[in-house]
């Protein structure tokens, strides 16, 4: 818990007693941890993994709302609002979870501020990225979504080389098109497309791809 940095600001003696709070869940990759409308006042904490939270438009098709990685956090919403769950959450790899209760996490936020507002300011930010995301799918095609996700998740992840290129993994073509809501076909005329035009290139044999973040703003600039 220590390296999480929601807790980060607790001593030793605090992180023991939230520790004592928290039971570890070890999850299989691919398994859902818990459905959207479940009733649930429980969050969890990412040890270890990675997790998919998403949820199905009316035509059934999968909607990516985020991927969260180790030291994130889910589950805060009803937990705070007591309301069903928002979205399902589904591990992409085997993960281990801190699962703490509501009763025993909210005396912990009343005593710990910074602990409240880090969750505030987490959830502040994950609505101002759904909101922008919601606004590219409304105004841009598929290709500029894609340019604007690669941006963005190349400035997240990942580090500019000494030739101007950003290093990184991608996350399938699948799950590209369940965030960007397109198909997976779309998606990959779009990548074969940054590819003849030099923008995409592979990297080194761990299956990276080096990104021009440049020549991508310059093309939304454009748009
Ligand atoms: P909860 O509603 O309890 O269960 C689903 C969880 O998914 C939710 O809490 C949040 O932790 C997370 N979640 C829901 N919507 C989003 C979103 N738009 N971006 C990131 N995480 C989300």
């Amino acid at each position: 818990l220590k390296k999480v940095p929601l807790f980060s600001e607790l001593d030793g003696n605090e992180l023991k007693a939230i520790a004592s709070l928290a039971n570890s869940l070890d999850i299989p990759k691919k398994n859902i941890v818990f459905q959207e409308f479940d009733l649930g006042d429980s969050m969890y904490v990412i040890l270890n993994g990675e997790v998919k939270v998403s949820t199905y438009s009316a035509d059934g098709r999968e909607v990516v709302l985020a991927l969260l990685g180790v030291g994130s956090f889910f589950g805060e919403l009803s937990l705070l609002d007591a309301e069903p769950r928002s979205a399902t959450v589904t591990t992409m790899i085997d993960s281990k979870l801190a699962h703490i209760r509501r009763r025993d996490l909210v005396p912990l936020l009343l005593e710990q501020p910074a602990i409240t507002l880090k969750i505030l300011s987490e959830t502040a930010s994950r609505l101002r990225r759904t909101s922008r995301v919601l606004e590219r799918i409304s105004s841009m095609d598929v290709p500029h979504r894609l340019y604007a996700y690669l941006v963005d998740h190349c400035q997240r992840f990942s580090q500019q080389d000494n030739d101007g290129l950003y290093s990184t993994l991608l996350p399938t073509h699948q799950l590209l098109a369940d965030q960007l809501s397109t198909s997976r076909e779309t998606i990959s005329r779009a990548i074969s497309q940054l590819k003849k035009d030099g923008i995409l290139v592979q990297g080194d044999a761990r299956g990276k791809m080096r990104v021009d973040v440049d020549a991508l703003e310059d093309r939304l600039d454009d748009f």
